[in-house]
């Protein structure tokens, strides 16, 4: 299949929102990532989507909306929850699940009763909606385990020949994916963490949110996360990869040292230390610098840990150690 590159002007974006209509695949940019786009009311769309990408079809997808008249067309019932949030957030990087309409097909939802609805920020992303006529089911455009993508070339690196259309615009601005929002509990429960954090949304709920348990960092204490798409092995560069965890000046030692062993015995390393910057920007770059390392061809990939303490470094270690396998060597303990 030839992969044809199209632009923000009016006339590609009418041959993508005709492409999602006829049942085909785009993929688009959000402010998050970018997205791999077919109808979400078409389940041979869905079923696409989950082979273009190499993903396993219990994982459900995001479905994207444009307005709020979409999302009650969708679940069967909205908690006040959702409108609060919806109108402190949307369009925004937050996904809430709510329970599913039969009209949801089972091939977008993985088989669970519920969707995933969010509303993009991005003018080319709501464009699509529009004109689409239709709610959009997206996942990341990547192959399924790699680093998402947050540049239209990482969508070309995976998805080239196996989708109908890219639509390339500017790198993606939050650079990691939303925060997943279970709005079906007596309490929300983040699934997923993103840059939206668990005091952002207590603070309109006026009440606890919590993190999914199943978040806990390390594989043992990993459970069966409720978000299915968790417990797959995500993120992964080629290289292998090992998360140095510990104060920083210790940790920039530590990672030195382990460098100059592995040179030694003749592995080609990459380092990835950040200090110094705001994890606003590490969440930007940090996907596509795991994609650099694998274009420089490194065998390993040593990564400093970054400040948990804000919800946006605990999201990035959350990818950060998905990407690694969990392997953390703790410096100084
Ligand atoms: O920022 C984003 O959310 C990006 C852009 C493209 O919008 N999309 C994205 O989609 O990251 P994806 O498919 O890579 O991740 C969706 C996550 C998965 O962890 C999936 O398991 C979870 O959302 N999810 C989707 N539907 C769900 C549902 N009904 N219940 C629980 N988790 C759900
Ligand atoms: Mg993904």
């Amino acid at each position: 299949m030839d992969t044809r590159l199209l632009t923000a002007e009016p006339d590609d974006m009418r041959l993508a929102a005709d492409i999602i209509g006829a049942g085909g695949l785009v993929a688009f940019p959000t402010e998050t990532v970018y997205g791999l786009g077919g109808d979400a009311m078409n389940p041979m769309a869905a079923s696409l989507i989950y082979e273009a990408k190499g993903r396993p079809a219990d994982n459900p997808l995001i479905v994207h909306i444009a307005d709020l008249q979409q999302a009650s067309e969708l679940a069967e019932s909205l908690p006040l929850s959702f409108y609060a949030l919806a109108e402190r957030f949307w369009p925004g990087p937050l996904t809430m699940v709510v329970p599913k309409k039969p009209c949801v097909p089972d091939a977008t939802t993985g088989g669970l009763p519920t969707v995933a609805l969010r509303m993009p920020d991005h003018p080319t992303a709501l464009e699509l909606i529009r004109l689409a006529a239709t709610p959009i089911a997206a996942p990341s455009a990547n192959i399924s385990g790699r680093p998402s993508p947050t540049r239209w070339e990482h969508v070309r690196d995976d998805l080239a020949g196996r989708i109908d259309a890219i639509i390339a615009s500017g790198p993606s601005a939050g650079g990691i994916e939303s925060t997943v929002l279970d709005l079906t509990g007596p309490d929300p429960v983040i699934l997923r963490p993103g840059l939206i954090g668990p005091q952002d949304i207590e603070r309109v709920l006026d009440r606890p949110v919590r993190y999914d348990p199943a978040l806990a960092d390390t594989e043992e204490r990993h459970g069966a996360p409720k978000a299915p798409g968790m417990k797959y092995r995500h993120y992964a560069p080629s290289a292998d990869m090992i998360v140095f965890r510990g104060e920083p000046e210790a940790t920039v030692q530590a990672i030195e040292q382990r460098r100059e062993r592995e040179q030694k015995a003749g592995r080609k390393v990459g380092v990835l230390v950040y200090s110094g910057t705001e994890n606003r920007l590490i969440a930007r770059e940090f996907f596509s610098g795991l994609r650099e390392m694998d274009e420089t061809g490194v065998d390993l990939i040593l990564a400093a840990a970054v400040s948990e303490e804000d919800p946006i470094g605990f999201s990035i270690m959350n990818r950060m150690l998905k990407a690694a396998g969990y392997r953390i060597e703790e410096v100084g303990v």
